[in-house]
């Protein structure tokens, strides 16, 4: 499936922010630790919730659909310890499975999480933390072995604040004997949610959204019932799809503070906006001016909006910087925006973009969830038809974007 979008529409009006994938897929992973039954809400429909869902059921778990954004997982009949290459292929997330199983079962075996197409993504901080917390760790024929009588309570400084590997060592701490201490830990809000999550189902946890996590290990964890936390990357790239169309939108169900350094950069190129609670609302965004963007940890300019802002820069009169510092390959959407007419050379990390006229549709292929977001951006303001392939890399984190959209006044529709 595609999407086709023919651009030049003002965006004007209300889109409502789903839960956040990168919350949902930790929380899910962590329901493994316990024997009862997790209740999750506030789940958009998407194929990476679902492949997670996959993953649990492929482990002996129940995962089952209460309401269109609710799931109930029951873990007690967890027996499974090995996630397999295919389920490994399709979601690298199934890595978060490691941590839960290492800590209720004392082994866990996982395919080595392929390279994808924005770097090579690997796990040493994951694995030498769960050595440092006692287990044994071989890997041979491709997969990760990790075997431990028990985990022990460790002291662990991460080289790099690594949103998987905080989680997952958060995730085996929870069982362990003693204490561990996540130092440089990631401070993304959605080790806030895990945080709260686990503390749901008896977990003792501490210091979640700064750079020191503590974990005091308890015998047993609980069932669970929790609603998780908007997507704040969903709810960026809306922001700039209407900042592109020089329009008016009103986000609601987001949490603001979130979303502050994105905030903060369509405010410095002059646009306007303004929050109230629960909502947010972008008021002026014409007239824009270049500005230059570095991607960093929580509470930085987060890597997933990247793409989708140097869409907007490319449509932006100046010269705009951006250097991408979390992953080594995440400038795939580049040589597509340039099919439309982008002006973008890349130096190394750095991409330098002058900003042009007018963007012109194209035919143009989406390489990973972001960019393709960033395309259909790019789509929603240039001149004539954009056709969008790869949609299913599109619909992992966007939950019916194409929806969405036309209900704020874009003409996009999903065609084979
Ligand atoms: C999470 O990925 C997100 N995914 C990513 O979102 C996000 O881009 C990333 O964090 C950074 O914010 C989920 O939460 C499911 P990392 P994760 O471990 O945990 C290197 C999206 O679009 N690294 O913080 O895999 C790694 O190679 C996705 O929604 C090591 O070197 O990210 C990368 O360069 C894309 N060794 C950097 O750290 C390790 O052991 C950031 O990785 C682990 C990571």
């Amino acid at each position: 499936m595609k999407y086709l979008i023919s651009g030049g529409k003002k965006l004007e009006g209300q889109v409502s922010i789903a839960g956040a994938k990168n919350s949902i897929l930790p929380i899910l992973a962590a329901s493994l630790l316990s024997k009862g039954i997790c209740s999750i809400h506030n789940l958009p429909q998407l194929r990476d919730v679902e492949m997670m869902g996959n993953v649990l059921k492929y482990l002996g778990a129940s995962f089952i659909r209460k309401t269109n954004s609710s799931v109930d997982i029951d873990s007690s009949g967890v027996s499974a310890i090995s996630v397999t290459v295919d389920l490994m292929r399709m979601l690298r997330a199934s890595n978060l499975v490691m941590g839960p199983l290492l800590s209720r079962f004392g082994e866990v075996r996982v395919p080595f999480p392929g390279g994808c197409d924005i770097g090579s993504r690997p796990m040493d901080l994951h694995l030498k933390a769960f050595e440092k917390m006692g287990a044994q760790i071989t890997d041979r024929h491709g997969f990760i072995y990790a075997k431990a009588l028990y985990l022990s309570g460790a002291d662990i400084h991460l080289d790099f604040p690594s949103v998987g590997a905080t989680e997952n060592i958060m995730m085996a701490g929870t069982l362990a004997k003693g204490t561990t201490i996540i130092r440089n830990a990631a401070r993304e809000p959605e080790i806030v949610d895990l945080q709260n999550f686990l503390n749901g189902m008896g977990a003792r946890i501490k210091g979640a959204g700064t750079d020191t996590i503590r974990i005091d290990g308890v015998p047993e964890l609980r069932g669970s019932e929790h609603s998780v936390i908007p997507d704040r990357i969903e709810a960026g790239t809306y922001l700039l799809a209407g900042a592109i169309s020089g329009g008016k939108i009103t986000l609601t169900d987001v949490i603001p503070e979130h979303l502050e350094p994105v905030i903060a950069k369509l405010r410095e190129m002059g646009a306007v906006i303004y929050s109230d609670s629960n909502k947010l609302h972008l008021v002026k965004s014409t007239l824009l001016k270049p500005v230059d963007i570095k991607t960093l940890p929580y509470p930085g300019f987060p890597t997933d909006m990247q793409s989708q802002m140097m869409a907007l820069l490319a449509t932006v009169p100046g010269s705009s910087l951006v250097i991408e510092t979390i992953f080594e390959n995440r400038y795939k959407h580049v040589s597509e925006l340039r099919r439309m007419g982008a002006n973008i050379k890349i130096e190394g990390r750095a991409a330098i973009i002058k900003g042009v006229e007018n963007l012109s549709g194209a035919v143009v292929t989406a390489t990973d969830l972001r960019a393709g977001a960033a395309l259909i951006i790019a789509g929603l303001s240039a001149q004539g038809e954009t056709l969008v392939e790869n949609s299913q890399f599109i619909q992992r984190g966007y939950d019916k974007i194409e929806i969405k959209l036309r209900q704020i006044g874009a003409h996009i529709q999903l065609v084979k």
